[in-house]
């Protein structure tokens, strides 16, 4: 029965219809809400990843409106190949007439449409606390990452910190669902505070990453530990599942 379905925020078709509905205004919210931090860090990340010297095949999963696939074509040149994958049809929309080579799929995370190792780095913005299953979605990514490839990952990672306790505690629930009911829609942005408090901190997610087919570089704090720059390279020993899913 469809008009009686509950708001599961662990029901994928919820959150896609979700980011569907608050398409049309994320990227302002989401610059102004972060003050614009939002974009410093994905320039961070792109930056850190230039030093690297990854090869040219770029998959911007979860990309939403294409801001992390645009900063880093920015500055790592344009690629060989570029995707931009989300589920959300309304968010990849959004990505139209942005500045990067990025072809718009519409997949799920959990169940990439891509053969093993086609990819040397995969971006994941904001994304991962969305995904039902964290360590599916870490094995998936590991899986179409070729040999040495990188996973970045920009996270807001569950409190854990006095400053950030206090901010996505206190504050967050206060400000962020007003100024979301005001220019978007409330209950989403009240999901985002929740999504936030009940993901895992960045050491759990470090641990999960690390026994799912990678190896960490590095964890880099953004403004106090709001949110997180996570760097993790494919382990040499990690495991393709290429065997048909067992029921
Ligand atoms: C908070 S937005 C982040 C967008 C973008 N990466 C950024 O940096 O702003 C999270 C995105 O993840 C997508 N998403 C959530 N779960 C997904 C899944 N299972 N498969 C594909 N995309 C998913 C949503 O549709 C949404 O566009």
């Amino acid at each position: 029965m469809a008009a009686s379905k509950k708001k599961d925020p662990n029901d994928k078709s919820y959150v896609r219809k979700m980011f569907d509905e608050i398409s049309g205004r994320y990227d302002f919210l989401n610059h102004s809400l972060s003050c614009f931090q939002d974009i410093l860090w994905r320039r961070a990340c792109c930056k850190e990843l230039r030093r690297k010297r990854p090869g040219k095949r770029l998959l911007d999963l979860c990309g939403g409106t294409g801001d992390f696939a645009v900063t880093y074509e920015q500055f790592n040149g344009k690629q060989d190949l570029a995707i931009l994958g989300d589920f959300s049809y309304g968010m990849l929309k959004g990505a139209e007439g942005k500045r990067t080579s990025a072809v718009p799929i519409q997949l799920d995370a959990m169940k990439l449409p891509f053969p093993d190792k086609t990819f040397d780095v995969v971006l994941n913005g904001f994304g991962m606390r969305n995904v039902p299953d964290v360590k599916g979605a870490l094995q998936e990514s590991a899986r179409v990452l070729d040999d040495g490839g990188y996973l970045q990952i920009l996270e807001f990672f569950s409190p854990r910190n006095a400053f950030n306790e206090f901010f996505y505690k206190v504050l967050a629930p206060l400000f962020i669902p007003v100024m979301g009911a005001f220019f978007s829609k409330k209950d989403a942005y009240e999901y985002l505070v929740n999504s936030v408090t009940n993901f895992l901190s960045v050491k759990q997610f470090v641990k999960v990453a690390k026994k799912n087919g990678f190896e960490l570089v590095h964890v880099k704090p953004c403004f106090f530990g709001v949110a997180y720059r996570v760097l993790l390279r494919k382990s040499s020993n990690a495991m393709v599942n290429t065997a048909p899913e067992a029921k």
